[in-house]
């Protein structure tokens, strides 16, 4: 099945409402239902939420153009909402998705429909629950194809499939982040990690729960890769083979070839293999990267690159992946990440900054007199832990509803100090609010988060909703603006929608405000959003209907 044709793909998803527009309206609808399923990965099933009683759910597909609705209808006992990761959903808010940021939760019996347009995009995205711990089981890729008869600008793949990364627990999900919560203390580790949601037969009970992938002698396949970890970022290889990268976020990328990729949460990566090597079994392996000293769950999950003919009793082959702490490879990777930058994708990086802002990263420690150590573990950004309203911002901001947030986010922390030098333990509370940050309608800004020694370094993929961004510089130690900006690379800069702060570093990034709205920005390791390493940006309108935000939808879940 993965390698039938798309359109083949679009036609059998079509949900049966599509067929009621004119038949020349590119729309690409879907029924997305919320229920809770009783699966099995490793020794015991358990019930998760899920779509279509499918984990991972289902994949979208698109072309660029496409007009796509996805009908939620929520049958499972939790309040709910769904974010479409990368869609830049011009003026349109609405359908982005984070509870509480641009909509209320679709209450448990409830259904919105979700209604965006794809413009200027094309690649591999995904979906995922953004609320609470659910996105663990509730998440699935999106495919936007180029407009027909548009080709890539590498060689057309034999075959193309998905590889969606996760990672499992044994228990409740939301009991393990509850415990976490109750505690003050990071809730339990997960148990193993999973490709396509399955662990591969390294684990327990697991021998039938790994996914394979039938390739045929000298064809090239495209892997679309997605990384729905909640906490981990994560090495992937294949066993003898090589990749070339060309792909990330939904954004070309100048092709490269490498023995493995990094991708952090909220990321996605797209790859070129050739069936090359003698035929045979060949396992692709998952595992995280992570140089803090903060303990990770460290185990692999294994799939199974499968050469056709091959009988199922060959033993695979194990690839070599790098150390979890190999920052040199991270590192390495990362820098030859750029933007293909050429004649029908060129990058707008922006080269004069309106606006400089600098978020310091931080850890922390809250009073709690019910924890357990009568403290809570906190993250904050410029010292500020947000704190979750109870309405849509987007909706408080839109309809001018007063007391929801403030708009003081400080550009800077407001003192300066040694950010990544000895470990700071003592003085680790943090400030509370609700607070954003405003930003002028197509204004240009610069930000840099800088990670912190507050409690411990560790990198933080940084995830920004309605924008890509240009990733124009990153360090170790402390971002210099007197000399680190001369290093920026202001031609060819990665694009993407999430980007990793390394562990003790910074990095910068760049972007125009041209999409007016109420904007998240925060932390893709869950455990970290939810101790409050997050914030919003609210873009002001421009001039004019076309420069403003859209007329909400009138199905718009009620608080
Ligand atoms: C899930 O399956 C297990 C084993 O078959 C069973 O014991 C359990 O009751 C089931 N749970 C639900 C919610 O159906
Ligand atoms: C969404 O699904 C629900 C439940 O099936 C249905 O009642 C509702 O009409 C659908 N909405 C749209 C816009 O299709
Ligand atoms: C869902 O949201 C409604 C309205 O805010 C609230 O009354 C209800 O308690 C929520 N349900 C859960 C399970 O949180
Ligand atoms: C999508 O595009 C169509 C056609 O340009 C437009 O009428 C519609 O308002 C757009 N929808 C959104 C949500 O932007
Ligand atoms: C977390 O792990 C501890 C120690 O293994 C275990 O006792 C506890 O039940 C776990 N909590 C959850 C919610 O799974
Ligand atoms: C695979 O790529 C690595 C660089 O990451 C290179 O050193 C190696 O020679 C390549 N191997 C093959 C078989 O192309
Ligand atoms: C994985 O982590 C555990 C502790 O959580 C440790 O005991 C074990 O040695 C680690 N394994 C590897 C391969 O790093
Ligand atoms: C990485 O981990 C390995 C094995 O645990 C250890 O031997 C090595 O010293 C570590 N390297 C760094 C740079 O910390
Ligand atoms: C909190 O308590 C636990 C268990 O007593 C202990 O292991 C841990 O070090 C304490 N953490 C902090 C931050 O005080
Ligand atoms: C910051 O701390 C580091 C490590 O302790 C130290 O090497 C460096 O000199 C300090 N920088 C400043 C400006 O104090
Ligand atoms: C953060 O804010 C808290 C509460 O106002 C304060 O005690 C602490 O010193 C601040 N920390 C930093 C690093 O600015
Ligand atoms: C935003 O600013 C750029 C640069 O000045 C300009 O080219 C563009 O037209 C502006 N866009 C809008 C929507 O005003």
């Amino acid at each position: 099945m993965a390698f039938s044709f798309h359109d083949l793909l679009l036609l059998a998803s079509f949900a049966a409402f599509a067929l009621l527009l004119p038949a020349e309206a590119d729309v690409k609808s879907y029924q997305f239902d919320i229920v809770v399923k009783n699966v099995s990965r490793l020794c015991h099933p358990k019930p998760i939420v899920t779509v279509n009683g499918r984990f991972p759910g289902p994949t979208i597909y698109a072309r660029e153009g496409d007009r796509v609705i996805i009908n939620v209808t929520n049958y499972a006992q939790f309040n709910m909402s769904i974010h479409w990761h990368g869609m830049k959903q011009f003026r349109n808010g609405w359908a982005d998705g984070p509870a509480y940021i641009t909509q209320c939760p679709i209450q448990t019996g409830s259904s919105y429909a979700y209604d965006f347009n794809v413009t200027g995009q094309r690649g591999t995205l995904w979906w995922h629950a953004h609320i609470l711990w659910l996105r663990a089981t509730v998440h699935g890729a999106i495919v936007v194809m180029p407009k027909q008869g548009v080709p890539y600008p590498f060689p057309q793949p034999h075959g193309e499939a998905e590889l969606v990364l996760g990672e499992w627990w044994h228990h409740d999900v939301e009991a393990v982040e509850k415990q976490g919560n109750m505690l003050g203390l990071p809730p339990n580790m997960s148990d193993a990690h999973t490709i396509n949601g399955k662990p591969g037969p390294l684990f327990p009970c697991s021998e039938k729960h790994t996914y394979a992938l039938e390739v045929e002698s000298g064809k090239t396949y495209l892997l679309r890769i997605v990384n729905a970890a909640l906490n981990d970022e994560l090495f992937f290889a294949i066993a003898g083979h090589n990749m070339t990268v060309v792909e990330i976020d939904a954004v070309y990328t100048k092709p490269f070839a490498t023995d493995a990729i990094l991708i952090a949460p909220g990321q996605t990566t797209n790859v070129l293999v050739k069936a090359d090597r003698l035929p045979g079994r060949y396992f692709m392996s998952v595992k995280p990267f992570n140089d803090a000293t903060i303990p990770v769950d460290n185990k692999t999950a294994t799939a199974i690159l499968q050469y056709k003919g091959v009988p199922n009793s060959v033993l695979p082959t194990v690839p070599q992946l790098p150390q979890t702490n190999d920052t040199k490879f991270a590192t390495n990777f990362l820098a030859n990440l750029r933007s293909l930058n050429s004649q029908e994708y060129p990058v707008n990086v922006p080269l004069n900054v309106d606006r400089h802002l600098f978020y310091t990263i931080g850890l922390g420690v809250n009073p709690c007199p019910t924890c357990l150590n009568g403290t809570r573990l906190t993250a904050s950004l410029n010292n500020i832990t947000f704190v979750m309203p109870q309405i849509g911002l987007l909706q408080a901001h839109y309809f001018d509803i007063k007391g929801v947030f403030r708009l003081d986010f400080p550009d800077k922390p407001l003192a300066a100090f040694n950010y990544t030098g000895a470990p700071l333990t003592a003085n680790l509370g943090t400030s509370l609010g609700t607070r954003l940050s405003k930003i002028a309608f197509n204004s240009t800004v610069e930000l840099v988060l800088q990670d912190t020694n507050l409690l411990s370094v560790e990198s933080h993929p940084f995830h920004l909703h309605g924008y890509n961004f240009f990733v124009v510089g990153t360090g170790f130690g402390n971002f210099d603006p007197a000399k680190d900006p001369a290093t920026y690379n202001l031609v060819d800069p990665p694009e993407r929608n999430t980007v990793g702060v390394p562990a003790g570093g910074w990095t910068a990034i760049r972007f125009r405000a041209n999409n007016p709205g109420v904007w998240f920005m925060h932390c893709h390791l869950e455990v970290h959003t939810t101790w409050g390493l997050k914030m919003a940006f609210v873009v002001e309108d421009g001039n004019g209907p076309e420069e403003s935000i859209l007329t909400p939808p009138k199905n718009l879940p009620p608080c």
